[in-house]
C-alpha cells in the first residue's frame, strides 16, 4: 500500500476513534479553519489529569501551585519545540486566542506620530490583525496596505518589497495562510522585512492546522496562534510566540496581577516583570494551558506532514469536484475565489453558489440548506473584508463613499445594498484532520442535489447582523 492508501486507512481509524460522534450524528463537518472538532482522546486526557491531582493558582509557592507552574512552563517549552524556536531567542506568552495575542502587540507597539514607526498590512488579513490599525491611527502613525494582484487573491512580492523600502519602518503584519482563500503567503517575506529593518507579525492562526513553521528558518518577531484550530481542544488558549528582543521594544499600557515585579500603591510607581510574565494579565488558564502540550503531543503523534498530505488530497478532491459541478445547461454551479489548484495554498476554499443564469445565490440560502442537511461550513465575510472586497471587485472609491459621510450605511445589509453586491459574502469549506473523502463527496452531492437546475425558494431571510 502506498502513502495514500495508508493515510486513508489511518484517517478512517482516527475518525472512528476520536471523531466518531460526527458519524453517530450524521454530520459533515467542513469548517476546520473555524475550529477543529474536539478529539475524544484530548478530553479524556484532560479529565484524567484533573481527576488525579491538585492544581492551584500558579502565582504562589504551594505544592498545588508548583504542580500548575511546572505544567505551564512545560507547555511553553512544548510550543517552542513545535515551532522549532530557539528558547534563547524566543518565548511564549499564553493568551486566550490569536486575537488577544495580536492585541498585546498592537497596543504596546511604539507607534508615535507620522515620523515614528509605521504599520504595514497586506490587504489579506483577518479583522483581528486589521484592528491594529486603530492603535496606529490613534498614535498618528502611518498605515499602509499592500493590495492583492492577479486573480488568485495573492499579494505580489514586488509590491511587498516596495512597501518595505518605505522611509518609515515599523510593524509588518501578514497571514501565513489566508483564512478566506487558503492562499499561503511566502514565509520569505519575514526575512526580507527583517533585512529592511521591520518587525514582522506573522498570523499563523489559519496556517498551523496544516502547515509546519520553523522559526529558525522564518525568524518572525511575533507569531500568533489559536490552538483549538490545530487540535480542537481546549478552546480559549492561544499564544504570542515572540522574539525576546522584539518584546523588549513593546511598552505595555497598564499592569495587572502577575505582570509586576514591584509596585507601590501610594507612590504610584511600578516595575514590570520579565517577559513572558509581563504580558500575561492575571491568572493564566492553568487548567487549560497544560493541555496545549498534550494537544501538540497528540497532533505530532499523527504527524503534521501526514495531516498536511491528507488535507491536500481532500482539497484536491474538493476543487476537482467543484469545477465539475454544472447546471443542466452546462453553466458552472460554483465560483471559487482564490487558487483553483492545490499549489501554494492550504485547505481553505471560498466559493459562491451560482444559479442556472450565472447569478450568485445569497449565501444565507446556502447556509440554510446546508444546515438542514447537517453540513457545517462557514458563510458570510469570514472576518476578512479585504479578501471579500477583492473577490467581489469593489473599488476603493465606492468603499470610501459607502463607509463615511452621508452615504454611510449603518447595517451590514444596508452596506451590501449600497455597494450593489449580489450577496453579503461567500461560503467557506475547509477540510481538515477530522475528515475522510466521503465528507467531500457528501458536500458535493448536496450542492448538486440542492442547487443544480433551480435555486430553492428564497423565503424570508434573516437580516445579517455582523461581518
Ligand atoms: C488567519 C486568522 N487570524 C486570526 C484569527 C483569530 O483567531 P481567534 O478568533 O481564535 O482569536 C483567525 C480565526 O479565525 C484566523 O483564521
Amino acid at each position: 500500500m502506498g502513502h495514500d492508501g495508508q493515510d486513508d486507512e489511518f484517517f478512517a481509524g482516527l475518525r472512528a476513534d476520536d471523531f466518531g460522534y460526527l458519524d453517530a450524528t450524521r454530520q459533515v463537518y467542513l469548517d476546520h479553519t473555524g475550529a477543529t472538532p474536539v478529539p475524544r482522546a484530548l478530553v479524556d486526557a484532560h479529565a484524567a489529569r484533573l481527576r488525579g491531582a491538585a492544581f492551584g493558582n500558579p502565582h504562589t509557592e504551594s505544592p498545588a501551585s508548583a504542580a500548575s507552574t511546572e505544567l505551564v512552563e512545560a507547555a511553553r517549552r512544548r510550543v517552542l519545540r513545535f515551532l522549532d524556536a530557539d528558547p534563547a531567542e524566543y518565548t511564549v506568552v499564553f493568551t486566550a486566542n490569536a486575537s488577544q495575542a495580536v492585541k498585546l502587540v498592537g497596543e504596546s507597539y511604539p507607534f508615535r506620530g507620522r515620523t515614528g514607526p509605521a504599520l504595514l498590512l497586506t490587504q489579506d488579513n483577518h479583522n483581528s490583525v486589521n484592528g491594529v490599525r486603530e492603535f496606529a491611527r490613534s498614535a498618528g502613525a502611518r498605515v499602509r496596505l499592500v493590495p492583492f494582484s492577479g486573480d488568485e487573491l495573492r499579494v505580489d512580492g514586488t509590491a511587498v518589497r516596495d512597501a518595505l523600502a518605505a522611509r518609515r519602518r515599523g510593524l509588518f503584519c501578514y497571514p501565513a495562510q489566508s483564512n478566506f482563500s487558503g492562499v499561503r503567503h511566502p514565509p520569505e517575506w519575514v526575512e526580507r522585512a527583517r533585512d529592511a529593518g521591520w518587525h514582522t507579525l506573522l498570523d499563523a492562526a489559519a496556517y498551523l492546522p496544516t502547515g509546519t513553521l520553523s522559526l529558525r528558518r522564518t525568524p518572525a518577531d511575533f507569531v500568533v496562534a489559536s490552538w483549538y484550530k490545530v487540535f480542537g481542544y481546549p478552546s480559549g488558549v492561544g499564544s504570542l510566540v515572540a522574539r525576546r528582543e522584539a518584546l523588549a521594544v513593546l511598552r505595555r499600557p497598564w499592569f495587572a496581577g502577575g505582570t509586576i515585579q514591584v509596585v507601590s500603591a501610594q507612590a504610584r510607581w511600578h516595575r514590570m516583570a520579565q517577559a513572558p510574565a509581563a504580558f500575561e494579565d492575571g491568572t493564566p488558564d492553568f487548567h487549560s494551558v497544560p493541555q496545549i502540550a498534550t494537544g501538540l503531543d497528540w497532533y505530532e503523534s499523527i504527524g503534521a506532514d501526514r495531516v498536511a498530505r491528507h488535507v491536500t488530497r481532500l482539497t484536491d478532491r474538493l476543487l476537482g469536484g467543484l469545477a465539475a459541478l454544472r447546471h443542466p445547461g452546462g453553466r458552472p454551479l460554483v465560483r471559487v475565489y482564490g487558487p483553483r489548484g492545490t499549489e501554494g495554498r492550504g485547505g481553505t476554499v471560498a466559493l459562491n453558489v451560482l444559479d442556472p443564469r450565472g447569478r450568485i445565490v445569497d449565501e444565507r440560502i446556502v447556509a440554510r440548506e446546508s444546515s438542514a442537511a447537517g453540513i457545517s461550513v462557514r458563510t458570510g465575510c469570514f472576518c476578512n473584508p479585504g479578501a471579500g472586497e477583492e473577490a467581489f471587485a469593489i473599488t476603493p472609491r465606492l468603499l470610501r463613499r459607502t463607509g463615511s459621510g452621508r452615504g454611510r450605511a449603518d447595517t451590514i445589509d444596508g452596506y451590501i445594498e449600497r455597494l450593489g453586491l449580489p450577496s453579503g459574502g461567500a461560503v467557506r469549506v475547509s477540510p481538515g484532520i477530522a475528515n475522510v473523502a466521503d465528507d467531500i463527496d457528501r458536500f458535493l452531492d448536496f450542492l448538486r442535489d440542492t442547487f443544480a437546475a433551480a435555486t430553492p425558494a428564497t423565503g424570508a431571510l434573516a437580516p445579517r447582523l455582523s461581518c
